[in-house]
């Protein structure tokens, strides 16, 4: 078959797989390949067992893969023969030198870019999906346009909203596609070319433009303001259990104002995943870089009270447990970073393991997709800790269970069977608000909901 256009992904991530199998999906005119120089990635991405779970994922890749979606570890002759070359590479908080632990690490990016010149034999698009910061572009030209040859690069700002857990959904029904492009006509002309891959199935209302400098922005700025909401809700909530408000009750009121709206107004234990605290740290770099301290101290807050947050569910369990976790068995309900992912990263279950293993006590760890995941996340971590699928048998013998992932398959569970096996007082510390507080404090358990009053027998 003679496909219209040869579209090609660097990076087979949580990004690159899901975007390019929906790309795939909806243009079957188009072939779509996608490239990654992790070997065991791009084979897991051939065979049936996929490398990330993502609802409706296994799906589309099974009603695309080898016929116009293609996953490969072959970058070279990707680059050679594909003229639309979406880059989406890892973009991690650099760990080293200046900038450390705040600016974005673009040695991945950079690399990249310098492969995309190395073997590329005509021009080419080059659409930066990863989250950059804001002028990235203007490296990635001088990095592609340094030598002056026939062949030439037209880099477009293409960031991806996707959320995990939601992701099919949102590639499938984005709230929008937002394309940067520099101001010329090269530019403008590569930018329709963009246009009309995603007007295959995006209505062109929902498909926006802008010069590449907002582009780049807007993406670190959705996230800075999405993590915000958290923060905010979160901030509240601490205020909430100190003065017998209820965050639920709160929430409600306030989320019904339709300027500020419900969504993104639950209370929880934290927000985690591998871009809300990057993205902020690297928002915060910037405002630094260009001498805005006032800005720049401010978005950091909003990270400050996601540690803070942690620390404070932490606290708790250690206070209402007669402060003392030393040889207790606390099982966690959940260590993926948000229902419906097997993703970790950044998960606040990652800090509160090793916190409350500092404080000698014994973790349990159940997760309906994400086991393997915490095993790499806590290998080599000193204590004990075991991963048990049912989470009926990881709560046997348990002193509590903290709820740390809003996984539905924890809603509905028979709390009284639980309670029979623990140890007593058996307690629950709900870091997601997501269980029936009342019926389990009338089973026996003391509960300890997050931003509500407590519901103990003692
Ligand atoms: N995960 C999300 O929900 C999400 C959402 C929107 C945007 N983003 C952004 O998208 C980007 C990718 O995120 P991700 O979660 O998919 O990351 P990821 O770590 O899951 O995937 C990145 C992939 O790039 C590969 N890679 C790195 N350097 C490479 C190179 N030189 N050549 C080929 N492959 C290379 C890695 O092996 C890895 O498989 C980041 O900038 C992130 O901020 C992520």
């Amino acid at each position: 078959m003679i496909f219209k256009k040869n579209i090609l992904c660097i990076g087979a991530g949580y990004v690159g797989g899901p975007t390019m199998a929906m790309i795939a999906y909806k243009c079957p005119q188009h072939r779509v390949t996608v490239v990654d120089i992790n070997p065991s990635r791009i084979a897991e991405w051939n065979s049936d067992d996929l490398p990330i779970y993502e609802p409706g994922l296994d799906e589309i890749v099974r009603a695309t893969r080898g016929k116009n979606l293609f996953f490969s570890t072959d970058i070279e002759g990707g680059i050679r023969d594909n003229d639309i070359i979406f880059v989406s590479v890892n973009t991690p908080t650099k760990t080293f030198g200046a900038g450390a632990g705040m600016a974005a690490d673009l040695q991945y990016w950079e690399k990249t870019a310098r492969q995309i010149l190395q073997y590329s034999q005509s021009s080419k698009i080059v659409v930066e999906k990863s989250t950059l910061p804001v002028k990235t572009a203007l490296a990635m030209e001088k990095i592609l346009n340094y030598t002056k040859s026939s062949v030439s690069f037209d880099i477009l700002s293409n960031p991806e909203f996707l959320a995990e857990g939601s992701a099919i959904n949102d590639l499938d029904n984005p709230d929008r596609i937002l394309i940067g492009c520099r101001e010329t006509e090269s530019g403008y002309a590569a930018r329709e070319t963009l246009v009309e891959i995603y007007a295959n199935w995006v209505p062109r209302e929902k498909i926006i433009t802008s010069n590449i400098w907002s582009s780049e922005l807007s993406k670190i700025v959705s996230n800075a303001f999405l993590a915000q909401r958290i923060s905010s809700i979160n901030a509240i909530s601490a205020l909430c259990e100190k003065t017998d408000a209820d965050i639920t009750e709160v929430s409600r009121a306030v989320g019904m104002d339709s300027r500020i709206g419900s969504k993104y107004l639950s209370a929880s234990v934290g927000f985690g995943g591998s871009c809300f605290k990057k993205d902020i740290l690297n928002l915060v770099y910037l405002c630094q870089h260009y001498g805005l301290h006032e800005v720049a101290d401010y978005w950091e807050n909003v990270v400050r009270i996601n540690q803070y947050q942690q620390e404070r569910f932490i606290l708790n369990m250690l206070t209402t447990m007669f402060n003392t976790l030393a040889g207790k068995k606390i099982c966690l309900f959940g260590f993926a970073f948000k229902a419906n992912t097997s993703d970790t990263r950044e998960s606040p279950a990652i800090y509160i393991t090793k916190r409350l293993l500092e404080e000698k006590a014994e973790i349990v760890i159940t997760d309906p997709k994400a086991l393997k995941n915490a095993k790499a996340d806590l290998a080599g971590v000193e204590g004990k800790v075991s991963f048990v699928e049912d989470p009926y048998k990881a709560v046997e013998g348990c002193h509590a269970i903290a709820v740390l992932t809003e996984w539905d398959v924890y809603r509905n569970l028979d709390f009284q069977k639980i309670f029979s096996t623990m140890t007593k007082p058996a307690s629950i510390f709900d870091g997601r608000n997501i269980i029936d507080h009342k019926r389990c404090f009338d089973i026996g358990f003391n509960v300890y909901p997050t931003g509500k009053p407590a519901l103990t027998h003692t």
